[in-house]
């Protein structure tokens, strides 16, 4: 599907908008990688690079005593991420801004920890672990979750729909090499638990696919863009012993 068009970005929107993650994830999963790391500063300045709904934002900011800076490019998800901060009285120690990761409006070197939960894909790999740890100070931490291949050869189908989506994803042993060759050593590394995919991300989207399609049923376009979402859910269900999302933990070198 065409990012560029208008209508089906709208129609995306109007679907991740209401979930309440933005990509796979878990509370256990933020707090199993937080604990990898040791020796954070006792007033940590922390990046969360796209933050999305802002959830393992929260998160973050329950488990660690830091102020934490939270980046994403689509307003709404910062607006709800900035509300939720209130209602949760954090809003002292999480602040939201609108920026593009590609362009991070902030001094190099400013941050004890980096954060990012299935967004570095944006930036690609090794070009995301580069341009993030130029804003790490010394020694600083940055933990990312990415797609990964769990087995070789993957069935032609599944294999057909990541080159579709993310052509770039690998293998963990590929990830680390990279994580080596930008300077990094690895604290960890551990995959999400399937549960993380279901419970949070593609179980709410069935229910918000449902209810987009009873409101939009009249639109042939919007209807001819469903199967999109529906796929890729599918695809999840068919072969998620053949990917999932690694969480790297490492310190800048
Ligand atoms: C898969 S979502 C993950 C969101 C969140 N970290 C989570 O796990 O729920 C990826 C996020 O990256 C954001 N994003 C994509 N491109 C971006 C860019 N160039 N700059 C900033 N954020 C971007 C999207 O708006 C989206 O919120």
């Amino acid at each position: 599907m065409d990012f560029e068009n208008e209508k089906f970005r709208k129609i995306f929107f109007e679907i991740y908008e209401h979930l309440p993650r933005g990509g796979p994830g878990d509370a256990e999963s933020t707090g199993k990688a937080f604990a990898l790391i040791k020796n954070l500063s006792g007033h940590p300045e922390i990046l969360d690079v796209g933050c999305g709904p802002g959830r393992q934002t929260l998160d973050l900011a329950r488990i660690s005593p830091g102020k934490i800076v939270a980046v994403d490019n689509h307003l709404p998800f910062l607006e709800r991420l900035k509300a939720a901060a209130q209602r949760a009285g954090l809003q002292e120690r999480v602040r939201v801004e609108e920026a593009d990761m590609f362009h991070l409006p902030f001094e190099k070197e400013a941050f004890d920890l980096i954060w990012s939960e299935g967004a570095i894909y944006n930036l690609g790999f090794e070009n995301g672990l580069r341009i993030l740890g130029a804003f790490l100070k010394p020694g600083g931490y940055l933990a990312v979750s990415e797609a990964v291949w769990l087995k070789k050869h993957p069935p032609k189908e599944l294999k057909a729909n990541w080159d579709e989506e993310y052509p770039a994803i690998t293998d963990i042993p590929e990830n680390l090499t990279m994580i080596g060759k930008c300077g990094y050593v690895l604290l960890g590394n551990f995959t999400l638990p399937k549960s993380s995919w279901m419970d949070d991300f593609y179980t709410p989207m069935e229910a918000r696919i449902v209810e987009v399609k009873k409101r939009y049923q009249h639109d042939q376009e919007v209807m001819d863009m469903m199967p999109y979402f529906q796929t890729e859910i599918e695809i999840y269900k068919k072969y998620s012993d053949y990917f999932s999302y690694e969480f790297f933990v490492m310190q800048k070198g």
